[in-house]
């Protein structure tokens, strides 16, 4: 019997997502795709609400690296701007109603990023990664001559983390106007539906379906599934969505980083670091708390492909899409390595993945040609 599940939904998204993108692929499998080109005209190829989660890191335009394609390449902060809100509108539509964003940026450009966010997205956080340096590998900052900064040394980054928003409707949330239009729809007043739910509101006795439609208050699973009975046994309405395709993702514990500020080393140099390169135990923090399983994750600035890697160790799907051919060739030979290392062995775990991109990085770029390291 075939069962019907949002993953069945992920699945077939991620096939429409492939047989819509023209350009020839340079990798793809059943979780993985990996595009080249240029990300303002590839994100156009995506259909609309398919992906559940977008991790980016756009070229700053602020840290001068001329091995970073793009980074020097906007002649003025104005046109810098432009082309990001035409990247904000594309990642706006093709984000699940119910998804979520985050999108590395430095300091300096973070303000002026976020306004453009403003109509199409809801900022939740501003997040401050503060890079730590292991210990032993100081680099510049234990080197410089202090007495000459003539401002606060730049030891931290940003990441914009928001989530969609609706027209006329900034500060509200995607499951709450669900639930109330189909509440409507059933004909059940807010008390009816408390009633039936059994979930009074401790405090405002309002019950807690004023509070859901609200967004103040998101039902757990079992609260969802007393609603969707309540609606379906009405016979006003013939289905529901599936609770991963309506309530936003977020898990967080106190193990892990749970306020803004985030202490994660930065990479290492090593031969064939990407000069941007992100930490992987990071990015997997994003993805962890940010999507459920068999999602699909984007990250259209992929670079060495981390954000692909760390997708596919926490099960969820993944699309790359880089610019230059090299480093699409080394998101390629990671992607390759663990997926076949996942076959062959079926375990997945950091150190082993770390190991294995390495060497290929190493083989997929020739290392005279390899980017200047941090
Ligand atoms: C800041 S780096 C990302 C590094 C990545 N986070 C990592 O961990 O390796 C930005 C990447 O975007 C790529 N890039 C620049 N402009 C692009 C564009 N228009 N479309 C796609 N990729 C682009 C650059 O080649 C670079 O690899």
């Amino acid at each position: 019997m075939n069962e019907w599940n949002y993953q069945t939904l992920r699945r077939q998204d991620f096939e429409r997502i492939k047989e819509n993108t023209a350009v020839p692929t340079i990798y793809q499998s059943d979780n993985a795709l990996v595009l080249q080109g240029d990300s303002v005209e590839l994100l156009k190829q995506i259909p609309d609400n398919t992906v559940s989660l977008i991790l980016t890191d756009p070229p700053y335009h602020t840290t001068k690296k001329k091995n970073i394609t793009n980074d020097t390449a906007f002649e003025s902060d104005s046109i810098f701007l432009d082309w990001i809100f035409s990247l904000v509108k594309e990642w706006k539509r093709i984000l699940k109603p119910n998804g979520s964003i985050y999108v590395f940026c430095s300091s300096k450009m973070a303000n002026r990023i976020d306004s453009l966010f403003m109509e199409q997205f809801n900022i939740l956080s501003h997040i401050v990664w503060n890079k730590l340096n292991e210990p032993g590998f100081d680099g510049w900052k234990q080197k410089m001559r202090k007495e000459s900064l003539r401002q606060w040394y730049a030891h931290s980054e940003r990441i914009i983390f928001a989530e969609p928003a609706f027209e006329g409707n900034l500060f509200n949330v995607w499951y709450a106007n669900v639930l109330r239009e189909n509440r409507i729809k059933c004909g059940l007043s807010m008390k009816d539906l408390t009633e039936i739910t059994g979930d009074y509101g401790a405090v405002n006795h309002g019950g807690a379906a004023s509070n859901w439609e609200a967004g103040r208050n998101i039902p757990n699973r079992e609260q969802y599934a007393k609603i969707c009975k309540a609606f379906l046994d009405t016979k006003c309405i013939d289905s529901m969505p599936f609770y991963e395709d309506l309530i936003r993702p977020f898990e967080v514990n106190g193990e892990s980083e749970f306020t803004d500020v985030w202490n994660f080393y930065s990479v290492r140099p090593y031969n064939g670091k990407h000069p941007a390169e992100k930490p992987i135990d990071m990015l997997e923090h994003c993805i962890r708390s940010s999507s459920y399983q068999d999602d699909i994750v984007l990250d259209c600035f992929a670079g060495s492909g981390s954000t692909a890697i760390a997708s596919l160790m926490l099960g969820r799907r993944t699309i790359s899409i880089e610019i230059e051919e090299d480093w699409t060739n080394v998101i390629k030979n990671r992607l390759e390595k663990f997926e076949q290392h996942e076959i062959e062995e079926g375990i997945a775990n950091t150190k082993n993945v770390m190991r294995l991109t390495k060497t290929a990085v190493k083989s997929a770029i020739k290392l005279e040609n390899a980017p200047t390291l941090f």
